[in-house]
């Protein structure tokens, strides 16, 4: 069940109809997506601050906040660079990410809340910009690629770790999955 990061990215990218002309738009605008940046990553640990589950893991080490706001801007401008075409090293920094959110406890109840408010405020400042609206759909696709490898980091790594806990097979714990959502 481990997940082979870079056949995922592409079937996102087929699912997503992340396409050629969504890559040339975000490249082209990749200074545009540093310069917002680093207000990008102000409004996204201030919405998250405010928040009193995720305000707690935010402010649970001293100087967390602030590297974070760093790795934010790196992680909001590759989105733009695509860093190597949007391909293996891309979908390799993507799993990585997913799975550093595992090892905290970062749900789907956090993160999609969270990267909406990503898309929310780019969308937001693209307008003000004068930025096209193909551009909003460019960065909200790759948004959504970048949402499920962390979402998807999170139901490897259970699915695993029961796995690997019980000794049952992946067709079992399927069955039991199927069953206990229809006794719900
Ligand atoms: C849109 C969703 C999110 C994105 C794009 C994002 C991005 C990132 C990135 C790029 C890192 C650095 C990963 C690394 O070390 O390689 C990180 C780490 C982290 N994120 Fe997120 N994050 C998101 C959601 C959240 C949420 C909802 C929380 C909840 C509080 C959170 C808390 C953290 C924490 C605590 C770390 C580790 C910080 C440390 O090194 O001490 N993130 N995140």
């Amino acid at each position: 069940m481990v997940l082979d990061p870079h056949t995922f990215m592409a079937k996102m990218e087929a699912r997503m109809d992340f396409s050629t002309a969504d890559k040339e738009l975000l490249l082209s605008n990749a200074n545009w997506g540093l310069e917002i940046a680093s207000d990008m990553s102000d409004h996204f640990y201030s919405y998250m601050g405010r928040d009193p589950e995720m305000g707690v893991i935010l402010n649970a080490s001293e100087g967390r906040v602030h590297r974070l706001k760093e790795t934010f801007v790196l992680w909001f401008h590759e989105m733009f660079t695509g860093m190597d075409n949007w391909g293996d090293e891309y979908a390799d920094r993507r799993w990585k990410i997913g799975l550093v959110h595992v090892k905290i406890g970062i749900g789907p109840q956090h993160v999609v809340p969270a990267m909406a408010t990503v898309v929310h405020e780019a969308g937001k400042r693209a307008i003000a910009d004068g930025k096209s609206e193909n551009l909003r759909d460019a960065l909200g696709k790759i948004c959504m690629i970048d949402l499920a490898f962390i979402e998807q980091a999170y139901i490897e790594v259970s699915s695993t770790a029961v796995l690997k806990e019980t000794g049952w097979t992946e067709g079992l714990f399927r069955r039991l999955i199927t069953t206990g959502a229809g006794a719900m």
